[in-house]
């Protein structure tokens, strides 16, 4: 029994150690700190100790892959995180002046969130999805691709209206 984690985090958790032979089922690290994040909205670290507690891992092991990538947040998002590219092909794109945009209609800087909760906005590393740029990530699951000020427009003004925030972005 893990205190943190609920029956259906355990459940999805299990189903990816399953992927794995039984005497590595730290593998399936990265995907239980996934699942750990959509159930708790960050990577704190509590997250952590239990994903360890869960994996049979030393909780420095999995802190060290939390803070490597960025898909994990190490401090609480509003309920949806856009995740700007900026790096040199999309900044050769477009991909900076998306960036600046979106500073502006969200009336934050990368790294905050919105008064209201709403929305984080922070740079990422290459999505891989460069020739579709700019391009951003929703909730680390959704992307949005060729944003012009005008798909802006329209991503925010639907995110914003979204009834449930935390299904919306594929949180
Ligand atoms: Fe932006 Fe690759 S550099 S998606």
């Amino acid at each position: 029994m893990n205190a943190l984690l609920d029956a259906d985090s355990r459940k999805r958790i299990d189903r990816e150690v399953a992927k794995y032979p039984a005497e590595q089922k730290q593998s399936a690290v990265m995907a239980a700190l996934a699942i750990a994040q959509q159930q708790v909205g960050w990577t704190s670290p509590e997250v952590i100790d239990a994903v360890a507690n869960y994996l049979s891992m030393p909780p420095i092991a999995v802190h060290e892959v939390a803070s490597f990538y960025n898909m994990y947040d190490k401090k609480p998002t509003g309920a949806f995180k856009i995740g700007i590219c900026t790096c040199l092909p999309c900044a050769l794109r477009d991909g900076a002046k998306a960036g600046e945009y979106l500073k502006e209609k969200l009336g934050i800087g990368y790294g905050e969130t919105t008064a209201d909760g709403r929305f984080t906005l922070v740079e990422t590393e290459c999505l891989g999805s460069c020739g579709d740029s700019p391009v951003c990530m929703v909730n680390n699951t959704r992307m949005e691709s060729f944003l012009d000020n005008g798909r802006i427009d329209a991503l925010i003004t639907e995110l914003s209206t979204h009834a449930d925030a935390k299904s919306g972005g594929a949180r």
